[in-house]
């Protein structure tokens, strides 16, 4: 559907059109978002099957424009425990459900997200701020995790071990580990959700999932989908909250929470880990990376710009494995910043809903201070800006190419997560992987090469758990996603994904005379 609307009052023209249905919106404002399917704006918390609206509420912004996009349930710890318990009830009866039953209601998730594609990825970048085409990918990858876990469902085998006697017999079965508090991250709003829910729904748990407060309505429309596909009332639960200290708090502190999994920085990362411990809850964390991308002087030197480009702009450079240092060894490094400097000129900054943008707006004012602050910092030390450096208006920053660097610089150590090509240069293997695992993170490396086994000898060198070899692009659900070091634990996507919210129990059988 389409027609010509007003940007400030699109919300009254849905609802003039009966597109929305202004009681399940009792607190939709002024939605920009043109949707095909406007049930997927959702503004209400998700609690036991139910839209809850709370007497308070707080505003979510198009980080594009500034202008609100919804007012959205402020959910508090009573709520969060309502929750809770509404999943600890459901678990008795989604845990009992055969593997394949769970298999087809998860299928049937997948298949509506495939289906609604388009709304969600709107929703996701009016609320984001990346490119269209950006979102869209994240939908298809965010579904692919609810379409794979809906087929591991079915694969969740135990095992049988020779006993220790001759009387003896050893079986081991998986049991699901309850209620999960999944917290989620803004920068990919959807994606990060299906990867830790599927897993835990196809192993039997249930969820309490709290999104980031800059990013809730694609959460939202995601609940509403599950609705649909047929998940029992508290299987999947939805508090949203700008307080999200005050819901964390009760996620770790409920003992009929089971387990924490939670995508965000490390600090956060810490603070969740600790307060996990006083019940020795599971806890899986994805956080904060300093990836290295490496070029030697046997790449393929136009392969390698490519994935430079791919792996340090996709989404602005705000992703936990955009590429953070990249180490040029210097027989190449003239080549290559030629090559890399064109296609970081024509990167083209703009509106996500634009067709041919290709960075959007950072998230916030704090995003663009963070960038302005390395960019002083490593100028006071001697670096040079070649290319950009410099916000612009709204929450803009410019692609940058930054050169002279070294490992005296904040940017050397820390998280960018800004659209900032670092570069260094270096002389040999042992110098470049000293550098690389430099670091007190390790999520995600890159490095580009074609000595078959120098290839070996650095991929098993580095210490990150995931590892590109000529290739940025490394996401996918049927590889294991994770890091070591600072950067947490837990694997999530592939077979290895579902693990993590299974236990294991082994049952010793005597007397077998
Ligand atoms: C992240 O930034 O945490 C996730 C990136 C990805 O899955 O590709």
């Amino acid at each position: 559907m389409s027609f010509d609307y007003q940007r400030t009052n699109i919300y009254e023209l849905y609802a003039d059109l009966h597109l929305i249905d202004k009681s399940k919106n009792k607190y939709g404002v002024l939605s920009m978002i043109q949707l095909n399917y406007p049930e997927l704006y959702k503004t209400a918390s998700y609690i036991n099957g139910k839209w809850l609206n709370v007497d308070k509420t707080f505003p979510v912004y198009n980080p594009y424009d500034g202008n609100e996009i919804a007012q959205v349930a402020d959910c508090d710890a009573e709520d969060a425990k309502a929750a809770i318990r509404a999943a600890d009830e459901a678990f008795k009866v989604w845990s009992n459900y055969s593997a394949s039953k769970r298999s087809r209601i998860l299928k049937k998730w997948y298949q509506l997200q495939i289906q609604h594609a388009k709304d969600l990825a709107q929703l996701l970048t009016t609320e984001q701020g990346k490119p269209i085409t950006e979102a869209v990918g994240e939908i298809r990858y965010g579904a692919s995790f609810v379409e794979w876990f809906a087929e591991e469902a079915r694969r969740v085998y135990g095992d049988v071990i020779p006993g220790h006697g001759s009387d003896k017999r050893i079986t081991v079965i998986k049991q699901p580990v309850g209620v999960v508090g999944a917290i989620t991250p803004w920068n990919f709003p959807s994606a990060m959700i299906t990867r830790k829910v599927a897993p835990a729904l196809a192993a039997g748990c249930t969820v309490v999932i709290k999104p980031s407060e800059l990013t809730p309505l694609s959460a939202l429309a995601l609940a509403q989908l599950a609705e649909e596909a047929g998940f029992p009332a508290g299987v999947l639960n939805i508090v949203t909250s700008q307080n999200p200290q005050a819901i964390g708090e009760e996620l770790t502190s409920n003992r009929k929470v089971k387990k924490i999994s939670f995508t965000g920085s490390t600090r956060v990362g810490k603070l969740l880990l600790r307060q996990s411990a006083d019940q020795v809850k599971k806890v899986s964390l994805e956080l904060g990376g300093n990836a290295p991308f490496i070029v030697f002087d046997d790449a393929d030197i136009d392969a390698a710009v490519d994935g430079c480009i791919a792996s340090k702009f996709r989404n602005a450079g705000q992703t936990c494995i955009c590429t953070n240092r990249i180490f040029v060894q210097k027989s190449v490094y003239n080549e290559f910043i030629e090559k890399l400097s064109p296609k970081i000129k024509a990167l083209k900054l703009g509106n996500g809903l634009e067709q041919g943008v290709q960075v959007g707006p950072m998230i916030n004012e704090n995003a663009l201070l963070k960038d302005e602050r390395l960019i002083a910092d490593a100028t006071s030390k001697g670096a040079s800006i070649v290319i950009g450096g410099s916000r612009k208006e709204g929450l803009f920053f410019e692609p940058t190419l930054i050169c002279d660097l070294n490992p005296d610089m904040d940017i050397f150590r820390e998280e960018i997560f800004g659209p900032l090509a670092a570069v260094y240069t270096f002389d040999t293997e042992e110098e470049v992987i000293q550098l690389a695992n430099n670091t007190n993170y390790g999520l995600a490396a890159y490095f580009y090469g074609r000595d078959y086994a120098r290839v070996w000898r650095i991929a098993e060198a580095l210490e990150y758990g995931m590892v590109g070899i000529n290739t940025g692009m490394i996401s996918t659900a049927v590889a294991p996603f994770g890091g070591v070091k600072e950067s947490g634990f837990g694997r999530e996507g592939s077979h290895y994904g579902i693990n993590d919210y299974l236990n294991i129990k082994y049952m010793c059988w005597g007397g077998v005379k």
